[in-house]
C-alpha cells in the first residue's frame, strides 16, 4: 500500500469514528455533560407511596449537594414500574436503551427486580437497588455494576424468631403474599424462629397484590397460635392491620412482622396498629443528632414523614455520591467508582453501614413497637447482621 493510500484511509477512519460519535464525543459526554439518573420505580398500585418516599429520599441527598453530582449537574428521567414483574425488562430497557441513562435506581418490587438485574448485567449500566430485597441479586446473580442500599429479604426477619420465642411465643402461624419477597422473608423468619426452638404451625400466602385476607383471618382465629408473624408492605400491610383487628384478633394473638407491615402506614392503619412488634434496619424514633436532622429536614421539603424507604432512597443518594465525588463525576471510570463505593461508610439516619462483598448492607436490625403512631426502638436486635451472599463471585 502507498504512503498516500495509507493517510487517506486513517483520517477517513478518524472522519468516520468522529461522525458517529464514537471517538471524542463520548469521552466529552462523560466528564461535563449532565449525569443521566433514571428512576424506575412503583409510582401506582400497593407500593405506589414507597416509590415517592425513594425518590423524595434521594433527591433531598442530591438537594444537600447543590443538586450536582461529582460537580455535574443531572437530569433526571422516570419509568412507573406499576409493580409488574412481566414488563420489568421493557421497562429497565427504556432507562438504558432509550434514555441512555448513566445510573438507574430501582425498585421496589423482587419479582421487577429480576427484569432489572438482567438488563443490568447484560448493559453494565450502574444500577442502584434502593429497596427490593430478593436474594439472587447480591448472591448468585450479583454483579460489580450492580449495589444494594436497603437489605436482602431475610435479613429483616432473621432477627425476629428468637424475639418471639423470648416472649413465650412457642407456636406460630406465618402469613405473606406468595413471591420472592414474602418466601425468602419467610426463610429469616423459619431459621430464627426453629433455632430458638419455636414450631410453625402453618405457612399462608396469597398472591401480590391481594388483598383478600378475610378467609385466612378466620383459619388463624381457628388454630389459635400463640402469635402471627408476617411480611406485607404499603397499602396492603395497611388493610392487613386493619382487618386483623376487625377480625377480633388484636389483643388476643399478637401479630408481629418485618418492619415493612408498619412502615408509611401508622395513620392509614390508625389504632389497630398499636403494640405490634417488628424487626427493622431503621426506626422513626432513633435518637440520633442524625436521625433528628433528617426527619426534621425531610418533613420541610416534602410535608411528609420520612419512614424506611425514604431512608433508603436518601443512602442511595449518599453512596452514588461518595462514588461520584472519588471520580471527579467522571462515571465511566468504573473501577475506581466502583471501589470507592464497596469501601464507603453510609452516614445514614439509620445508623452507619457499610457494603458487604457482594454488595449488599451491613447493618444494625432494632426491635421496635408502635406506640403513638410512631414505630420505637426498643432495642437491638442483631448488631452488624450481613446477608451470607451465597454463590456471589464477582466477574
Ligand atoms: C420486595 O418485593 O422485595 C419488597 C417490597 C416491599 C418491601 C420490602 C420488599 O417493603
Amino acid at each position: 500500500m502507498s504512503t498516500r493510500r495509507l493517510l487517506l484511509t486513517r483520517s477517513a477512519a478518524v472522519i468516520s469514528a468522529a461522525s458517529t460519535g464514537l471517538l471524542l464525543p463520548q469521552v466529552v459526554r462523560a466528564q461535563s455533560g449532565k449525569v443521566r439518573v433514571g428512576f424506575m420505580l412503583p409510582y401506582t398500585g400497593t407500593f405506589s407511596q414507597l416509590g415517592v418516599a425513594i425518590e423524595n429520599g434521594f433527591r433531598m441527598a442530591i438537594d444537600e449537594q447543590g443538586g450536582k453530582l461529582g460537580g455535574r449537574e443531572i437530569e433526571y428521567f422516570k419509568v412507573d414500574d406499576e409493580s409488574e414483574p412481566s414488563k420489568g425488562i421493557e421497562n429497565a430497557n427504556k432507562l438504558v436503551q432509550r434514555d441512555k441513562v448513566d445510573v438507574l435506581v430501582g425498585t421496589v418490587h423482587s419479582g421487577v427486580q429480576m427484569g432489572i438485574q438482567k438488563v443490568a448485567r447484560d448493559s453494565g449500566v450502574l444500577c442502584l437497588i434502593p429497596n427490593a430485597g430478593v436474594h439472587a441479586a447480591t448472591r448468585a446473580l450479583c454483579a460489580p455494576n450492580v449495589f444494594r442500599t436497603s437489605f436482602s429479604n431475610s435479613q429483616p426477619t432473621r432477627a425476629l424468631g428468637q424475639v418471639m420465642v423470648a416472649k413465650g411465643h412457642k407456636k406460630a402461624v406465618w402469613i405473606t403474599w406468595k413471591y420472592a419477597a414474602g418466601d425468602e422473608a419467610f426463610e429469616g423468619f423459619k431459621e430464627s424462629y426453629t433455632a430458638a426452638g419455636g414450631t410453625i404451625v402453618k405457612e399462608m400466602g396469597l398472591p401480590f397484590p391481594n388483598v383478600e385476607f378475610q378467609a385466612l383471618l378466620t383459619e388463624i382465629a381457628a388454630l389459635k397460635p400463640d402469635a402471627v408473624a408476617c411480611f406485607f408492605a404499603g397499602g396492603g400491610a395497611a388493610k392487613f392491620i386493619r382487618d386483623y383487628a376487625a377480625a377480633g384478633l388484636k389483643g388476643k394473638i399478637p401479630l408481629y412482622g418485618s418492619g415493612f407491615l408498619t412502615e408509611g402506614v401508622l395513620d392509614a392503619a390508625g389504632p389497630a396498629a398499636e403494640g405490634i412488634v417488628t424487626t427493622m434496619h431503621y426506626s422513626d424514633s432513633l435518637d440520633t443528632p442524625r436521625n433528628k436532622k433528617f426527619r426534621l429536614d425531610y418533613a420541610k421539603a416534602f410535608r411528609a414523614q420520612p419512614d424506611v424507604y425514604a431512608v433508603q432512597g436518601y443512602d442511595t443518594g449518599l453512596l452514588l455520591i461518595q462514588g461520584a465525588n472519588a471520580v471527579k463525576g467522571d462515571l465511566s471510570a468504573k473501577p475506581a467508582l466502583y471501589k470507592a463505593m464497596e469501601g464507603a461508610t453510609i452516614d445514614s439516619p439509620r445508623g452507619k453501614w457499610t457494603m458487604s462483598k457482594a454488595h449488599n448492607p451491613v447493618q444494625d436490625i432494632y426491635l421496635r413497637v408502635v406506640e403513638n403512631k410512631e414505630n420505637k426502638v426498643t432495642g437491638i436486635a442483631a448488631k452488624a447482621l450481613s446477608d451470607s451472599g451465597v454463590g456471589c463471585k464477582m466477574a
